[in-house]
């Protein structure tokens, strides 16, 4: 019955979280959101790895029973130095959406997006190749999706809308249509951030656009929380469902800035945080 620790950035790894108890009921969470110093992805690898070092020390003093780092910045940085230093089982974002594109793509041509740091580190290059050294790999930054998403200007399915809709259309058209001009064979693109689960409809209509035919979606906080899944039926630490719990039992949130937590906790979880605390995390 221990919890999960799940790590991000700022509010955006509740994405991951949705997934997990989407899919594991039963399980509690300890997420810690590292709001004073988003983002990280525009950072270098140096401080990725310290923050996220401070990230994984604060919730491993939780008892917890799996740290997943959400981020897939930090992921693409820090993993393996988290991996090394913690008692228990540490997985990334990027492993799950990397196996998850291998296993959609017919065409062998694969898309990823994400941070400026997740794109620099050449994480899902090398996973991908790990995993199928023939599938082809085109990646991309859109650094501008992190504050639309943010800012809830998510566009959607249906078309451009109002003013807010029809930005977020012209930049997804910019950035996909870069990710088109440079790989036009490509049948899969990896949604490789935290926030890019929320942009997914006007993803999907913007590619189906840029393409003419159906681009799938690979959403690595979904990926990452199945891969979770599956690793604790492996070690036996699933927790089964055990009846209605009280407001906050499921979910204890820690953050390092308070700013905004509310309307953008309930923006990414997809209801409201009920249980917050502030922290400043120790320097060691
Ligand atoms: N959490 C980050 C990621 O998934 C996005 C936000 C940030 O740049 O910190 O890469």
């Amino acid at each position: 019955m221990q919890p999960i620790g799940v790590f991000d950035s700022g509010l955006g790894g509740l994405t991951v979280v949705r997934a997990l108890t989407e899919e594991l009921p039963g399980e509690s969470v300890v997420y810690l959101g590292d709001t004073a110093r988003l983002p990280y992805g525009t950072k270098g690898a140096e401080t990725v790895v310290r923050y996220s070092r401070l990230s994984a020390r604060f919730l491993l003093r939780h008892d917890i029973k799996m740290l997943l780092v959400a981020c897939n910045t930090a992921s693409a940085y820090a993993l393996e130095t988290l991996q090394g230093e913690a008692a228990v089982p540490v997985l990334g974002a990027v492993e799950p959406g990397a196996s998850e594109a291998v296993a959609a793509s017919r065409a062998g041509r694969v898309g990823v997006i994400g941070t400026l740091g997740t794109v620099r580190s050449g994480s899902y290059v090398r996973a991908i190749a790990a995993l199928d050294p023939h599938v082809k790999v085109t990646t991309l930054a859109c650094p501008l999706f992190v504050p639309l998403a943010e800012e809830g200007w998510l566009g959607g399915a249906d078309g451009d809308g109002d003013l807010e809709g029809r930005a977020a259309t012209a930049i997804a058209e910019r950035y996909l249509g870069e990710l088109r001009a440079r790989e036009p064979e490509l049948d899969v693109i990896v949604l490789g951030c935290t926030h890019y689960p929320l942009l997914r409809p006007l993803l999907a209509r913007v590619a189906e656009g840029l393409w003419r035919r159906p681009v799938a979606l690979v959403d690595s906080a979904g990926a990452m929380a199945r891969a979770a899944e599956r690793e604790l039926a492996r070690l036996g630490l699933l927790a089964l469902p055990a009846g209605p719990r009280a407001p906050g039992e499921a979910l204890h949130c820690f953050l390092t800035d308070e700013a905004r937590f509310a309307e953008l906790g309930a923006r990414f979880l997809g209801h409201p945080l009920e249980r917050v605390e502030r922290v400043d995390l120790p320097a060691t």
